[in-house]
């Protein structure tokens, strides 16, 4: 029986300096073997953009550094703006694209989000592209609309032959941060699977199922292994919860246990 892949990931935001992130990095390769020597999952941490390299430093490949946002140009006047070229130089394994708080804080368009998804690839960067409907689109009934515009938008022009290098992440801008509640199974179920169809609908199924599809928003060691059950979710992305080494292994763990890894689907999905 094949188990599906499974990738825990955190994005720390704005959080942490450089010796902080060292020292959560020191641990958490230290906790790691706790988890077990699991090829079928992948951990991935997102530090602000200062911190990678000494994240990388500690990590040596054990676990993913990612970046948290890319600008959509090679180059140019964009002052503060980071680009794919110099994410590449980093040699980051992932670029967070879209997140709730930068549509949210920073007006990132679902347009600048495809720009953003064009030369990531281009760069050979894999975009964690995330999407998500906010309270008042759910209040309205009309999340999927949302989520479709999203995930059209963003990966508009993207090849099926460069799909299998995205990773998505389905977090409800209403289930994000300290006045957030994580969603229902079942609500994260039904929202995958529309992804998943999306997904299908663009790249064909057989791409569409080697796209992992993380859940994210309020995710704690409460719920995480019960949002694993539904075998459209690939992974968790992991917010609060994470910003402790000991809480982001205590996640992971959860999930890994056999009565939670029983639970899960048989697909079989490498990101
Ligand atoms: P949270 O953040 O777990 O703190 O709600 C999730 C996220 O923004 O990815």
């Amino acid at each position: 029986m094949n188990q599906k892949r499974l990738l825990f990931g955190t994005n720390w935001k704005m959080h942490k300096t450089v010796d902080e992130a060292t020292a959560y990095s020191k641990r958490l390769v230290d906790l790691m073997p706790q988890l077990g020597t699991n090829n079928n999952m992948q951990l991935f941490v997102i530090p602000p953009f200062t911190a990678i390299q000494a994240v990388q430093q500690v990590s040596q490949g054990r676990f993913w550094v990612g970046a948290q946002n890319m600008h959509w140009s090679e180059w140019g006047p964009f002052t503060g703006e980071i680009s794919a070229p110099m994410l590449r130089e980093l040699s980051v394994d992932l670029v967070e694209l879209g997140h709730a708080e930068r549509r949210q804080h920073f007006n990132e368009t679902d347009s600048a989000v495809n720009r953003k998804v064009e030369t990531a690839l281009r760069f050979g960067l894999r975009p964690l592209v995330c999407v998500g409907e906010e309270a008042a689109d759910k209040e309205y009934g009309v999340e999927r609309e949302t989520i479709a515009r999203q995930v059209k938008i963003a990966l508009n022009g993207v090849k099926p032959a460069d799909a299998g290098n995205l990773i998505i992440a389905y977090e409800p801008g209403w289930a994000i941060g300290d006045t957030g509640t994580v969603a229902e199974v079942e609500w994260v179920r039904d929202v995958t699977a529309f992804i998943r169809a999306l997904l299908t609908d663009l790249f064909g199924s057989e791409v569409a199922f080697s796209i992992p599809v993380l859940y994210g928003g309020s995710v704690t060691t409460q719920d995480a292994a019960q949002l694993l059950t539904t075998s459209e979710v690939d992974g968790l992305f992991v917010g609060r919860a994470a910003l402790d080494p000991e809480s982001f292994c205590e996640v992971v763990k959860v999930c890994l246990a056999p009565a939670a890894r029983h639970a899960s689907g048989t697909q079989t999905v490498s990101p």
